[in-house]
């Protein structure tokens, strides 16, 4: 999805000249859309040509894109922001980059969680059909339109307006299945989420509870109210932790895991689902390492992982969401090109749950 090379700029043919290579300018984006003339290709994104801050990103008229094999392409009603879109937008830590592109990302679109409708379809696909609802996760959701693997996504329930549905996928999976999978959360267990405020940990208290376990969740002190609004005990994260549980839940902070083993019971379970800020290189999957290297030591479980995109498992969210036994902490919804500004808010702890992005 690159915008076409025939709209480069006589600047970028120069800077093209001067390094011998695109990989630090591999998109022109033309000025901010109010000013352009659309094409009947074009569709309005918002786009970055290099990693950085939230300053990198700019609206941007960009082609279309085209269903690959196996995918469809969706008009996009609402999407999710999630920690993971400012890890590519940044390019940190380091070690995203040899996947993402090295020197500037590969794809020029953020955003990887949509609530949208089915325009157009791929070779291969079958059951869907141009004005279906859906949502799930898609590539590029930053945009009027975005293209999604048909196998990472589901039916729109009804009920379910497209800004509540479009938080729910990334964050919703990774809490489903920390729960589900990797804390194997039973009735009647005492269950610690750290970082309950936020998109992932909000919905892995209610999710945990709907297990029939004890939740207490932490947050700073000014959000504590929405730890009790979900149904879990606040606890305060700039205090130091308390209590002893039989699965712990890390989704916020970057706390050494010795400081996270006491709080388990002999047997207890502690998932590192994910931690900011980290090292440079490593970010947060440095504790994700550690604990894999740690758990054949230790009589505790320590688990860490990566979340599987199925449509299975956003068909059992959606459910959950449809019956209202899980419901997305939405703390704001805004205009697309705000993404700038909704990047900068959520680094700095300003949002509560999610933040949504109506093109
Ligand atoms: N393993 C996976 O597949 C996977 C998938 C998705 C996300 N993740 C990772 O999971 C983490 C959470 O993602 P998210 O989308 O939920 O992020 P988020 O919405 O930004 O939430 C971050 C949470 O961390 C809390 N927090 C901040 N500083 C803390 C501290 N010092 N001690 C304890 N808690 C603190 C925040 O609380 P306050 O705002 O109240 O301070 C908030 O509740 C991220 O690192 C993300 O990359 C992993």
């Amino acid at each position: 999805m690159r915008v076409r090379q025939g709209d480069r700029d006589p600047e970028d043919l120069r800077a093209t000249e001067r390094h011998g290579n695109l990989l630090d300018q591999p998109y022109v984006v033309r000025p901010s859309w109010p000013y352009l003339q659309r094409k009947g290709d074009d569709m309005r994104a918002i786009v970055q040509d290099r990693y950085g801050d939230a300053s990198v990103l700019r609206p941007a008229e960009i082609e279309k894109p085209e269903p690959g094999e196996g995918e469809v392409v969706v008009h996009v009603h609402a999407a999710g922001l999630d920690r993971g879109a400012w890890h590519l937008m940044a390019g940190l830590p380091l070690l995203v980059r040899p996947a993402f592109g090295l020197r500037a990302p590969k794809e020029p679109v953020r955003g990887r969680e949509f609530a949208g409708r089915v325009e157009a379809i791929g070779a291969g696909v079958t059951g869907l059909a141009p004005g279906d609802e859906v949502a799930g996760v898609g590539e590029g959701c930053f945009a009027e339109l975005a293209r999604a693997r048909v196998d990472r996504i589901a039916p729109a329930p009804a009920g379910l307006g497209p800004v509540d549905l479009a938080a729910l996928p990334i964050s919703g999976l990774t809490a489903l299945q920390a729960v589900r999978d990797q804390a194997r959360v039973e009735p009647g267990q005492r269950v610690l989420v750290i970082g309950a405020s936020g998109g992932v940990g909000s919905l892995a208290v209610q999710i945990a509870k709907a297990r029939g376990a004890h939740v207490t969740g932490t947050a700073s002190p000014g959000k504590l109210d929405l730890v009790r609004e979900l149904g879990a005990e606040p606890m305060d994260h700039t205090r130091p932790l308390t209590g002893v549980y039989d699965a712990v839940l890390d989704a916020g902070g970057h706390r050494p895991l010795r400081r996270l083993l006491p709080l388990l019971t002999p047997r207890g379970t502690l998932v590192i689902i994910g931690s900011e800020p980290g090292g440079r290189l490593l970010g947060g999957t440095d504790r994700q390492l550690r604990a894999l290297l740690l758990s054949p030591v230790v009589r505790r479980r320590l688990r860490s992982f990566v979340s599987s995109e199925n449509a299975a498992d956003l068909r059992e969210l959606f459910a959950l969401a449809e019956a209202g036994t899980i419901r997305a902490v939405v703390g704001e919804t805004l205009p697309l090109d705000e993404l700038p500004e909704a990047m900068r808010r959520m680094v700095a702890g300003a949002t509560r749950g999610k933040v949504v992005l109506v093109p």
